[in-house]
């Protein structure tokens, strides 16, 4: 049984590998021999994930899925949500993307967040099923850590003192949004195939 993970980082499609009985063998983009870039131009991570998944379902017919992850600060009604990435501009700066995300959480007492991790499956026959992780927690005033990426130094999961940047990689990854949506995931494959 093969299954494409529609992203070009190989260290994603590995991970999910490690997790997946032997059977079930992941297929990079590349080797299915999709070299172009994705697009990913909807408004939400649902609209992303499927729309990277079903560009991969028609044109290379193949079981497959694919993943969006946004960070969601709720005072500021969800942003920067599915263009975190290039929050402060296309340059995909992620010290600019920190940066303009505490000026405008300035003087904001709610500082509640959520990172958030949608995957789309697509089976053999089109259908599709959604997975989702989240986990919430708070943005610290100021960057503080050096592990991790993206957002981490600003994030500080509920129920702990330390930000994920803060945090070694396997304990981040024990509880991480993208953990949660790929154990369901993985779940979901043991079972129906
Ligand atoms: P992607 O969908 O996995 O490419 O994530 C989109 C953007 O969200 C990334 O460029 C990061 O800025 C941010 N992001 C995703 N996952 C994490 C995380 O685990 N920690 C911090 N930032 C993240």
């Amino acid at each position: 049984m093969q299954i494409c993970f529609a992203t070009s980082n190989p260290n994603k499609v590995r991970e999910i590998q490690a997790m997946l009985p032997d059977y079930i063998r992941l297929l990079s983009l590349k080797d299915i021999g999709c070299l172009e870039e994705l697009a990913e131009d909807q408004s939400t991570l649902e609209g992303n994930s499927h729309q990277k998944a079903n560009y991969v379902f028609h044109n290379y017919h193949v079981p497959c899925f694919a993943d969006d992850t946004g960070l969601e600060v709720f005072a500021l009604d969800g942003a920067p949500g599915v263009i975190s990435a290039r929050y402060a501009g296309e340059q995909r700066d992620i010290g600019a993307n920190m940066e303009l995300l505490l000026s405008k959480l300035q003087g904001k007492e709610d500082r509640k967040a959520q990172f958030r991790t949608v995957i789309t499956f697509i089976n053999e026959d089109g259908k599709t099923r959604q997975f989702e992780g989240v986990v919430k927690g708070a943005i610290t005033n100021n960057p503080q850590g050096g592990q991790g990426f993206g957002y981490d130094p600003i994030f500080i999961p509920k129920g702990y003192q330390q930000t994920f940047a803060q945090m070694a990689a396997d304990e981040k990854n024990k509880i991480s949004h993208r953990a949660i949506a790929t154990q369901k995931l993985v779940k979901y494959l043991t079972k129906h195939f």
